[in-house]
């Protein structure tokens, strides 16, 4: 599962993690020499040391010579930064919203969109080239193992290149204040082996799953008569609201609400009715007026949804 959040699992956050420890170390051993000469300059006795050369020594060329080598040695990475999509990168789609990530794919079967929420799955060693945008206000996209922090602002799309060298999954986090809920705003990479992941893309473009238990096939009605696709859209049942996540393949999610609840049938139910609760101000009401039935019915249902 998730390793150490400072483990580099790619080459964008390899690079990233190089300089965080040249600049940390080197900030450090100069951090140490200043404090060395203070101590020094305090037990000797004022004599004629020339200020000046202290000045301009210590104070512009020494600055002047170590901002310079850093600069030339960063330049060959920054181009990593602004990246161009290499041939063969996957192009991923994310939108922040407020509170989760609306994720979309492009079906390589027919270009149709495959979406999905709060879970980014790639294929293992290809570059993933994703394009961020944001439908509300400013959200950040940062999954620190794999890249740097980006905004996702709206109105624009911003690029970030990166892969993950092993299969894992690599937790993420939104990383800009965008709200009451902005700390309930995680999101999960899972890094798959490439004929996993096209199982798993394929799996994603095919419609809702029709074959239910009928229990399942009650929920499915509740479902409707309770009008939860005027938000969610499950592909195969009509309506193609993109105001909630969509809800086609849920069940084959990890986490529910952004990283807020485990997918499981009690994790479901309890989002449905106390959705106020569990995450206050999120744009969906409680609907705590179901009984109990028709909640486990709802619940049993979105499950099957793999
Ligand atoms: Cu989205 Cu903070």
């Amino acid at each position: 599962m998730t390793a150490g959040v400072l483990q580099a699992a790619g080459e964008a956050a390899r690079q990233i993690q190089t300089v965080s420890w040249v600049l940390f170390v080197g900030a450090l051993l100069i951090f140490s020499g200043v404090m060395a000469l203070l101590a020094w300059s305090l037990r000797r006795r004022p004599g004629k040391a020339s200020a000046r050369l202290w000045i301009v020594g210590g104070g512009l060329v020494f600055p002047g010579l170590v901002l310079a080598a850093l600069f030339a040695w960063q330049l060959p990475m920054s181009p990593a930064w602004k990246p161009v999509p290499p041939a063969d990168a996957l192009v991923v789609s994310v939108t922040g919203r407020m509170w989760w990530w609306d994720v979309r794919y492009r079906d390589p079967a027919n270009g149709d969109d495959v979406f999905t929420a709060n879970e980014i799955r790639i294929p293992v060693g290809r570059p993933i080239y994703l394009a961020l945008a944001s439908t509300d206000v400013i959200h950040s996209f940062w999954v620190p193992q794999l890249a740097g922090k980006l905004d996702m602002v709206p109105g624009r799309v911003q690029h970030l290149l990166l892969s993950a060298d092993q299969p894992g999954t690599y937790r993420g986090q939104c990383a800009e204040f965008c709200g009451e809920q902005h700390a309930r705003m995680a999101l999960h990479v899972v890094a798959l082996e490439p004929a996993a992941f096209d199982a798993w893309l394929a799996q994603q473009a095919a419609p809702a799953v029709a074959q239910v238990t009928p229990r399942q096939a009650l929920g499915r009605q509740a479902f409707l008569a309770n009008r939860c696709d005027a938000c969610h859209s499950v592909r195969g049942l009509g309506g193609d609201s993109r105001l909630g996540p969509d809800l086609t393949h849920v069940g084959s999610r990890l986490q529910l609400a952004a990283g807020t609840l485990p997918n499981t049938q009690q994790g479901r139910e309890r989002w449905i009715a106390h959705v106020q609760e569990v995450k206050t101000g999120a744009r969906m009401p409680s609907y705590d007026r179901l009984d109990a039935q028709t909640l486990g019915a709802i619940a049993d249902w979105l499950g099957a949804l793999k």
